[in-house]
């Protein structure tokens, strides 16, 4: 691989970058991509490139049919402040699914972590201290020859940016249930982390926002009652001494997020299940004095706690039983490498 441009090994930092806690999502962009170009046949051998000067096939595949799929993680420094990517294997199986749903080449697991660990090492200044943030890493796989034809492309590449950004902020939010426009139907492209599922979104978040809420919970395709995601993260309810959130199956994004949780929380001795939940169950949990917090996660976001779900003539309201600042906190330890457990999710 090459080297920088410039020569250097590590890009510096501007002169104007702020502190972590100030680099909001994806502001500051890393100078420098990483790219592997695949011809029909092979890969070939990753290049670093400046960011700026990328190519944006205008008539690509890519761009005009939407072949492009792409992941989201992130390196953190551990207490040692050495770098580390959270779960980068489990976000290169994610990717192979979606490519091949999208019938684009599969990059193996070990180009994946090459060109991760090479965006990572380029942009190490950008990584914010131990606790105060991440480097999110966004590797893309997008079909880039041109020709308007509508056809299985034969050159593509994969480029990882990077955004670093300062550590999630707990928050609350509201949801509004989007009971017209749809996310994913079965058969559909939602377990897909790509493009169109986030362009499909974004009308219902515009809706939600005009109406006073902060975002949308997406329901199912047929019936418009079943929760789906919690805008472009994953849902989690409790009611009672459980907590749920909707099977993946085939319309839900399988969150690496929400593997983790999933797997810390049971491994606290909670009941986590993975089941359908509809809009009239949360209101019969409510009455019954059973509805406890609610949440949405994913990797940009962490874990951001629902207040209240509403849809027309109806609010439901959740309340706060600790449960979303626990998971939060042992979400955040596990990826920052503050907690010795699962210390193989960290490479
Ligand atoms: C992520 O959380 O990694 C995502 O891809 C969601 C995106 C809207 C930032």
């Amino acid at each position: 691989m090459q080297t920088p441009p410039s020569g250097l090994l590590e890009a510096p930092l501007p002169a104007d970058y702020p502190q972590p806690e100030a680099l909001v999502f994806g502001q500051i962009l890393g100078p420098y991509l990483v790219h592997a170009h695949h011809d029909g046949e092979h890969w070939h051998t990753p290049q670093l490139s400046p960011r700026a000067e990328a190519p944006l096939p205008m008539a690509s595949g890519g761009l005009q049919y939407g072949f492009s799929v792409f992941e989201g993680l992130k390196a953190y420094r551990d207490p040692q402040q050495q770098i580390q990517l959270f779960r980068p294997r489990d976000h290169a199986r994610r990717l192979a699914n979606s490519a091949q749903r999208l019938a684009m080449p599969v990059p193996d697991e070990e180009l994946f972590l090459q060109l991760c660990q090479r965006a990572v090492q380029v942009h190490a200044r950008y990584v914010p201290p131990h606790g105060r943030g991440a480097l999110y890493l966004r590797p893309t796989l997008f079909a880039e020859e041109e020709g308007l034809g509508f056809r299985v492309a034969r050159r593509h590449g994969l480029s990882v940016a990077v955004t670093p950004c300062c550590d999630p902020p707990q928050k609350t939010i509201r949801l509004w249930a989007e009971t017209e426009l749809v996310r994913a139907a079965p058969g559909g492209m939602g377990e897909a982390k790509t493009g169109g599922n986030y362009a499909a979104g974004i009308l219902g978040l515009q809706r939600a926002r005009a109406r006073g809420y902060d975002d949308v919970v997406w329901l199912d395709a047929r019936q418009h009652r079943q929760l789906g995601e919690a805008g472009t993260m994953n849902i989690f309810v409790q009611i009672g001494h459980e907590l749920i959130t909707p099977p993946l199956d085939g319309t839900i994004l399988p969150g690496i997020t929400r593997d983790s949780l999933i797997r810390l929380l049971r491994a606290e001795g909670m009941s986590v299940l993975e089941h359908d939940l509809s809009l009239d169950e949360l209101v019969a949990a409510q009455m019954a004095g059973q509805l406890g917090t609610a949440f949405g996660v994913g990797t940009a976001a962490r874990l951001v706690q629902i207040s209240e779900i509403a849809e027309a003539g109806r609010s439901i309201g959740f309340s706060d039983t600790g449960l979303a600042a626990r998971a939060y906190t042992a979400l955040k330890q596990v990826q920052e490498g503050s907690s010795h457990a699962l210390r193989e999710w960290r490479v």
